[in-house]
């Protein structure tokens, strides 16, 4: 395998909306490389539908959004980041228009539609339903018209660099070749980890990366046992459980059962807009009371025009599976969306390793608590993008540029080496492991499901020292990483709270307020 050097000002590994602001923060101050695992356009960002949230309409207020993002969160929200993120947010939405991002809107006026838990309507859309694609949109064109700002899509981050207790850089798969990428701070803005579970929402490159290489380097993970199930996914015969965004229920679309009752009454007293987590037990309820695997949502009631003109995309992908959401109830069932634990961050998107900043999905600045507020997501991204881009000009200001040999040369080929054929084992253990995770440490757990999921895991301990290099591989050693740490996480939380319920301890718990940790070398651990 080849190997060779590079060094640049700042490193931002992930290219969505976290990654993109964050690169536009450092543009002035350098040379600025941002690396995609895939290509360019395919982040978590590009495939969100419902919108963003910020609390910019005439009947809403900071402080109404502030509540509503820490009620949703049960009590685990970190109140600053919280604030600070509501805060900031209008600023950098109205930014992010004048960059070129187009909203939807009425008349000369933006439009906010509703989503579940929300007081307001407060969530801004484009197009319908395609706003992270637009977002994407306006955040890569404005990155590309910055000449310090450069790309490498196709690259995947193998580790961090470490040298003396400080991220100096990142090792990268390009090519079919290692490259050592120096840097004088790094970002980590990978986004999430759907893909451990088998029915998700999330892009096939939603691996759970950037937690388990941040681990690995020593970096504190918190919160982790907190996955959100989106409780409307398409499902039908053939079908990917593709998102049907909430904002189907802010307009008016109802949830029955097989029998075409509906049942949110029985739940919760938001009915349709409950928090996300309650709506999605509410469906495993009803699911297991009539015996079936979907329940139906519903929306022939609303206008046919007002319903293909708001959601375009919905409509024409439910088409292709012969399903006309204006006529027809739409199978639904949930799937892991989002995870609101992370690697922990302070206010500025400093990590607890010197030189690595995160931001984005894949950080835990708290803001999210035990389950987040819907369309809080990219608002989270823009803000703390921003912030971590800021601290960590300030941090770089005192560092040299790394210097490099330009060094090419070969890796030790006991170490690493590309795999010769097709590993169907691999792939096998991918499949289950995605399995295990949805039926053991999904929607409902309890001890004994997590200690079979963690029983699994240990007997897939080998697959970790598979000295394979390509990016399927590192994929599979990063979920297994991570699932490792979600089911540790979820066994040391004796309680339910939020998106974490077990079946077994249906009670907050004695620690309830307190934080899940874990680093490398350590059981999992309870922390402030
Ligand atoms: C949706 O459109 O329902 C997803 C919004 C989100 O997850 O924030």
């Amino acid at each position: 395998m080849e190997f060779s050097e590079k060094a640049v000002d700042f490193l931002v590994i992930g290219g969505g909306v976290a990654g993109l602001r964050a690169a536009i923060e450092l543009s002035s101050e350098g040379s600025v490389l941002v690396l995609t695992k895939d290509k360019s356009t395919e982040s978590n960002t590009g495939y969100a539908q419902g919108g963003i949230a910020v609390a910019l309409s005439d009947e809403d207020e900071v402080r109404i959004h502030y509540d509503d993002t820490i009620k949703a969160g049960n009590g685990l929200c970190n109140e600053e980041s919280a604030r600070i993120m509501v805060e900031e947010g209008p600023q950098y939405i109205l930014e992010l228009i004048s960059w070129g991002a187009e909203f939807d809107k009425e008349e000369s006026k933006l439009s906010f539609t509703q989503e579940a838990a929300h007081t307001r309507r407060r969530i801004l859309h484009s197009h319908g339903d395609s706003t992270g694609k637009e977002i994407d949109r306006a955040l890569i064109s404005k990155a590309r018209s910055f000449n310090s700002i450069s790309r490498y899509d196709f690259s995947f981050t193998l580790d961090l660099i470490i040298e003396d207790g400080i991220c100096v850089g990142a090792s990268v798969l390009r090519k079919g070749e290692v490259i050592n990428i120096y840097a004088k701070a790094i970002i980590l803005a990978t986004g999430g980890a759907g893909q451990i579970f088998s029915r998700t929402t999330n892009p096939m490159i939603s691996t759970g990366d950037g937690i388990a290489i941040a681990y690995r380097a020593g970096a504190l993970v918190k919160d982790i046992e907190f996955i959100q199930f989106h409780p409307t996914t398409l499902f039908a015969p053939g079908a990917p459980p593709f998102l049907l965004s909430e904002a189907m229920r802010g307009e008016g679309a109802l949830l029955k059962n097989i029998h075409g009752e509906c049942f949110m009454t029985e739940y919760h007293e938001m009915l349709e807009l409950a928090p996300r987590d309650t709506v999605t037990r509410a469906i495993v309820s009803e699911m297991v009371k009539t015996s079936t695997n979907h329940v139906f949502l519903d929306l022939k009631h609303l206008d046919k025009n007002f319903a293909k003109k708001r959601f375009p995309l919905i409509y024409k992908t439910c088409l292709q599976y012969d399903i006309d959401i204006t006529e027809d109830m739409i199978p639904v069932s949930p799937a892991a969306h989002y995870i609101m634990g992370g690697v922990s961050t302070n206010l500025h998107g400093e990590t607890t390793i010197k030189g690595l900043f995160a931001a984005g999905e894949v950080a835990c600045t708290g803001i999210h608590g035990a389950n987040r507020l819907a369309s809080n997501s990219l608002l989270e991204g823009l803000v703390f993008g921003a912030r971590a881009g800021k601290r960590a000009i300030e941090y770089a200001s005192g560092r040299e540029k790394q210097k490099i040999t330009g060094g090419t040369g070969h890796l030790n080929d006991d170490k690493v080496r590309e795999p010769e054929t097709e590993d169907f084992e691999l792939e096998k253990i991918r499949s289950s492991l995605r399995q295990v995770m949805w039926k053991k440490a999904g929607i409902i757990r309890c001890n004994k499901s997590l200690s079979e999921a963690a029983k699994w895991l240990r007997h897939k301990e080998h697959v970790l020292e598979t000295p394979l290099l390509n990016r399927r591989v590192f994929e599979l050693k990063n979920m297994l990483t991570t699932a490792n740490l979600i089911v540790a996480s979820a066994l040391l939380r004796k309680g339910s709270l939020g998106a974490h319920y077990r079946s077994d301890f249906i009670e907050k718990g004695e620690n309830w307020q307190k934080h899940t940790a874990c680093a490398a070398g350590k059981d999992t651990f309870w922390t402030d």
